[in-house]
């Protein structure tokens, strides 16, 4: 298939690139490098552009003539979208709108949309299921719902089927350590926890000790990229045969605590690092987990890297890799 992927040059978007390329799809990645990087588009074509330039997406789907789209770009920090809601709404839904016009202008009647489990905002029920309202609590969920509120629309009144993914906490990396999360700041546990063992933070703190959990930290569901990007392409096999468009959690269906994800991080990396305990931060919830039955039994979904150890295993020598060449850089 010939497939473009927006946000192809990030972290997530990198591996389904990857993925794709192994299948022997014909892929061109549509990223402005914002976040992403050249070197980490290892399959395809890299066109580096804005979705807000309108004006060079056509022209990219004009010679492209692509049989589906794989929407990834976004801006992904929900303390930044706090602070800067407009830039969230025009990068995540506007830039989203251009390239649904697009899609419909040029008959790609086929998309896959990253969507996230900030969409559920603190859910009544754990696991979360697919049809719990949305009530997303910052700009950046926020953004995200309406992408698939705009989805939801189009899918009813023109040909284009979708299937939105809704991610949970996504970690881990390449077996080969060949692309991993590259972000300069990243927020994500496993990542900072990492970085913080390299000495590349002074401490990690934890938001909060006095949940309602085992050990009083949050609990999130943690789910291996190349999993994710296995759950991309039987999605884009779900709409391409039966032209029908769903919605899917993407996670394990169950959580470990910030608590234990530290303990695993320490005893994989062999290294003692400091930890902070801070206040909680407002907003996030206890628990937030995964209901994934539904993607497993409409699309045959199963998870091959379904082990903490390995996710954390897979991150840490990518941190390795990605530390040292910064080091040997001018
Ligand atoms: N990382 C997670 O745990 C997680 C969880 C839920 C959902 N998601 C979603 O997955 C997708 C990918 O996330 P990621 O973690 O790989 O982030 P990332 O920042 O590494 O990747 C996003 C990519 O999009 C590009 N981009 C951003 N705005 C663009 C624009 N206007 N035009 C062209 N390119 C643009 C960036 O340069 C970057 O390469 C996002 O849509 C994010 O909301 C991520």
């Amino acid at each position: 298939m010939k497939i473009l992927v927006t946000g192809g040059a990030g972290y997530i978007g990198s591996h389904i690139v990857r993925a794709l390329g192994e299948r022997g799809d014909d892929v061109v990645v549509y990223d402005n490098l914002s976040h992403g990087h050249r070197w980490a588009v290892l399959h395809g074509t890299l066109v580096e552009g804005d979705l807000g330039d309108r004006s060079l997406l056509g022209d990219v789907f004009r010679k492209g003539r692509f049989d589906a789209v794989m929407h990834m770009a976004a801006s992904i920090v929900v303390d930044e979208s706090v602070r800067e809601p407009l830039e969230y709404y025009r990068n995540n839904v506007g830039n989203a709108l251009n390239l649904i016009e697009a899609c419909l202008s040029f008959r790609v009647h086929t998309v896959i949309f990253s969507s996230t489990a900030a969409v559920y905002g603190i859910p009544d029920r754990v696991p979360v299921k697919e049809d719990e309202p949305l009530r997303p609590i910052n700009p950046y969920g926020a953004s995200k719902a309406m992408v698939e509120r705009m989805l939801e629309d189009v899918s009813a009144s023109s040909p284009l089927r979708y299937v939105a993914l809704r991610y949970f906490n996504v970690a881990g990396a390449d077996r080969f350590a060949r692309i991993g999360q590259a972000h300069r700041d990243a927020t994500h546990l496993i990542t900072v926890a990492l970085r913080t063992a390299l000495g590349e933070r002074e401490c990690l703190d934890i938001f909060g000790s006095d949940y309602d959990t085992p050990d009083g930290t949050c609990i999130r569901d943690y789910i291996h990229v190349d999993d994710l990007a296995d759950a991309h392409i039987l999605a884009l096999e779900h709409v391409g045969k039966r032209r029908e468009s769903a919605v899917f959690n993407c996670g394990y269906g169950y959580g470990h605590s910030v608590g234990d994800v530290v303990k695993r991080v320490k005893k994989v990396t062999g290294i003692d690092f400091p930890v902070r305990y801070t206040e909680r931060r407002p907003g996030d919830p206890p628990a937030l987990v995964a209901d994934a039955e539904r993607i497993k039994r409409e699309i045959g979904w199963r998870p091959r890297y379904d082990d903490l150890d390995y996710i954390i295993e897979t991150a840490w020598e990518w941190e390795k890799k990605r530390a040292a060449t910064l080091r040997t850089r001018p």
